[in-house]
């Protein structure tokens, strides 16, 4: 965008807002906490809901103060409906770490927002501009959705890069007014621009600016590359122990998890009865077989399924056997083993480790 073009945008934006802008409770504040809560209880869930629920959390708990002193039980009965109940323990959890630091209220900058419990970098944005006007903005699915289709752009919008360059951009736009822009620019994404079938250009105050309203190419945007489903693999993990030693192997020095150490597995569920069989067939004598916890791990493009058994055999035979407490010192295994790797740590001693 040319540099006319970007003081435009702000202009436009903010009379625009000022103009149209719903009447909703937490914009007649600029309380951090009450900007907080609202933007907690809006992830995932629509306005019209959230306002019964907003007006009745903040009529009970009106300080952070009062929200760190409360009973969980009530926390999460005020929350009833709303769904995602880690957003209330998190809210409480947050409120009763900053009321023990000496706070009365949120931090004022977006990096500090951050790093407390259960705010990202959207939360951190959306607060630290709303409640503090501070140039940092709040950047989701409908800002890159509004961004991406007057610019054109067909940037895929889940990649990290895109919305750094749009965080960028829309920084520099952010004028005097941070809280408005923000707000604004959320107004235009929800009342607008919208997702689902046609966006109403007429009412939108991008509309001379917009390079996919000038062509009819709005729905094109944004380009969002497909999650490509993940291959779900099952595996059988054997935990083949003599005395105090057990069977690893490496992994080839090419490909998934490349040179790392593992423990012997099949593909697919095996039975007890089949496990038995397979390790005698190797020639070993079983003593005792045990079912394993099932264990999940997800990799970008695959799934692993596992579930596990703990074999004790007679005698060693040849391979890669290793003292338990030699294991998790001197070899790398992956924490795609992580379960089965924790009921060997159960049983070692850790002394001098
Ligand atoms: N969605 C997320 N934050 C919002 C806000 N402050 N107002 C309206 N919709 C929102």
């Amino acid at each position: 965008m040319t540099k006319d073009e970007k003081t435009q945008f702000t202009q436009k934006l903010l009379a625009w807002y000022q103009k149209e802008k719903r009447d909703l409770p937490w914009r007649k504040t600029k309380d951090a906490y009450c900007i907080w809560i609202s933007e907690i209880m809006l992830q995932q869930t629509r306005v019209e809901a959230v306002i019964p629920y907003y007006e009745r959390f903040l009529k009970t708990f009106p300080t952070l103060k009062d929200l760190a002193d409360a009973e969980e039980d009530l926390v999460l009965k005020l929350w009833e409906g709303l769904g995602y109940y880690s957003r209330a323990r998190n809210l409480q959890k947050c409120a009763k770490q900053l009321i023990a630091e000496g706070k009365t209220t949120l931090p004022s900058d977006s990096n500090a927002l951050q790093k407390l419990p259960g705010i990202g970098e959207y939360t951190a944005g959306a607060i630290a501009s709303i409640a503090y006007q501070e140039k940092t903005p709040a950047i989701d699915g409908n800002v890159l959705r509004v961004m991406t289709r007057i610019t054109k752009d067909d940037s895929d919008i889940t990649k990290q890069e895109t919305k750094k360059k749009y965080k960028q951009l829309l920084q520099e736009m952010m004028g005097e007014d941070p809280s408005s822009f923000t707000q604004g620019l959320m107004e235009v994404g929800a009342l607008v621009c919208l997702p689902n079938g046609a966006p109403l250009c007429s009412n939108c105050p991008f509309q001379t600016l917009c390079a996919s309203h000038q062509d009819n190419t709005m729905l094109n945007y944004p380009v969002k590359k497909e999650k490509k489903e993940r291959k779900i693999e099952e595996k059988t993990i054997f935990l083949v122990m003599f005395a105090n030693e057990i069977l690893i192997q490496k992994r080839p020095a090419q490909g998934l998890l490349a040179s790392l150490y593992e423990y012997p597995s099949e593909i697919g569920h095996l039975t007890k009865e089949k496990v038995h069989k397979l390790w005698n067939r190797q020639g070993y004598q079983i003593k005792s077989i045990q079912l394993l916890p099932k264990a999940k791990h997800i990799f970008s493009h695959l799934e692993w399924h596992m579930i596990g058994y703990m074999i004790e055999v007679a005698e060693k035979k040849e391979g890669l056997w290793v003292k338990k407490e030699e294991l998790f010192q001197n070899y790398s295994l992956p924490s795609a083993f992580q379960t089965y790797s924790n009921i060997l740590k159960e049983n070692v001693d850790t002394t001098n480790m």
